[in-house]
């Protein structure tokens, strides 16, 4: 194999092109575990970078994809046998170094895990770096004492990939799941998920000169950032705590003291690109056991690297519903 396909993001003055190109092999990064991809997954880091965002990834022309998972096909560090079932989540994939939308991916050795026995190629990018997150949130909320019984957990962007992936994982584990979303007609697909009682976006997103609202919810998982952090700090009830990943709704944290000063409760920042590897193992092998989500087949999209401009798009107006899986192998 002397070439491989991968969709690159030209930047130019007049604006941004996607194609799909044959690549040399030898323009592959220098890293000692080359990957034949099978799968990978959109996030909204990807949605960026594949729109020129120059936060997530400096140069161009480039190859997104922060997430992938394929079979090893040489490790020169030993750590992998060739053949090994694999995959790489986060760390520099698809930033800036080249991502998982490829027929190949070549990255250290310390980026790459062994996929749990239990969890396949594609259920690992099902879930991803969106399932990983969610998956670290109630694990910061548990690590503060929230508990199934203490009262609902409120998810923000529920629809998105990290929202509807906490929202499920949340309800299989018995939590009461009180979801957030812009859509109305997403409701039922919500309540199938698992989620006990809806809010309409503006419910949070707006600023309220009040210093604290009713204390509502033992925790949350905001994927949304600025007034709708805010709202919820202010509605978190005695001890509570919000695991805060994500600003699609702004980047400012217009907060006062008072709910930490009032209310004891916490702020928990969930930072899932460059957490150590032995985080990710841990909680893949959670999504394979007792994690196991019963309906995540099911809130997916299967695309092909073709398929997914429109997909980027609508994800960057928040426009999309649930996860969409990236079928790279054509074997
Ligand atoms: N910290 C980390 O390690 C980490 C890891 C992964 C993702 N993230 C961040 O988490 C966020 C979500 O990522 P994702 O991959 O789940 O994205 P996504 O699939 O695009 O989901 C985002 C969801 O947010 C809601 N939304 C969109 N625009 C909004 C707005 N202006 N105000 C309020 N809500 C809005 C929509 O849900 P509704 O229509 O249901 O409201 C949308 O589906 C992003 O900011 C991403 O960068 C952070």
């Amino acid at each position: 194999m002397t070439t491989y396909r991968a969709l690159r993001i030209h930047l130019t003055e007049e604006g941004v092109t996607r194609a799909l190109e044959d690549r040399a092999m030898s323009e592959l990064p220098d890293h000692d575990v080359l990957i034949r991809v099978h799968w990978s997954s959109l996030n909204y880091k990807d949605a960026l970078s594949a729109n020129g965002h120059k936060g997530v990834s400096r140069y161009y022309p480039h190859t997104p994809g922060i997430d992938a998972a394929g079979v090893v096909e040489r490790d020169r560090s030993g750590q992998f046998q060739p053949g090994t079932q694999v995959a790489v989540i986060g760390f520099d994939l698809g930033m800036n170094t080249q991502g998982g939308f490829a027929d190949y991916v070549c990255v250290p050795a310390d980026w790459v895990v062994t996929l749990p026995t239990g969890l396949n190629m594609a259920d690992s990018m099902r879930l991803g770096t969106a399932g990983v997150t969610a998956a670290y949130c109630l694990e910061k909320l548990i690590e503060t004492g929230v508990r199934a019984d203490d009262g609902p957990i409120l998810v923000t962007g529920a629809t998105g990939g990290v929202g509807s992936l906490a929202v499920h994982l949340l309800s299989t584990l018995g939590y009461k799941v009180t979801a957030v979303t812009g859509k109305t007609d997403a409701h039922d697909w919500l309540g199938q998920l698992g989620a006990t009682d809806i809010l309409p976006r503006e419910a949070l997103s707006e600023p309220d000169p009040k210093a604290l609202r009713p204390a509502q919810f033992a925790g949350a998982i905001d994927t949304v950032g600025e007034h709708t952090l805010v709202n919820i700090l202010k509605s978190l009830r005695f001890g509570g705590s919000v695991a805060a990943c994500g600003i699609v709704g702004g980047t400012a944290l217009p907060a006062d003291i008072f709910p930490f000063i009032l209310r004891g409760v916490n702020l928990l920042g969930v930072a899932s690109a460059d957490a150590p590897l032995d985080a990710r193992t841990r909680v893949l092998a959670k999504y394979a056991g007792l994690w196991k989500l019963p309906l995540l087949n099911a809130m997916c999209d299967t695309l092909t690297l073709d398929e997914l401009g429109p997909r980027i798009d609508a994800m960057l107006s928040g426009n999309i519903q649930g996860r969409a899986l990236i079928r790279i192998a054509q074997d």
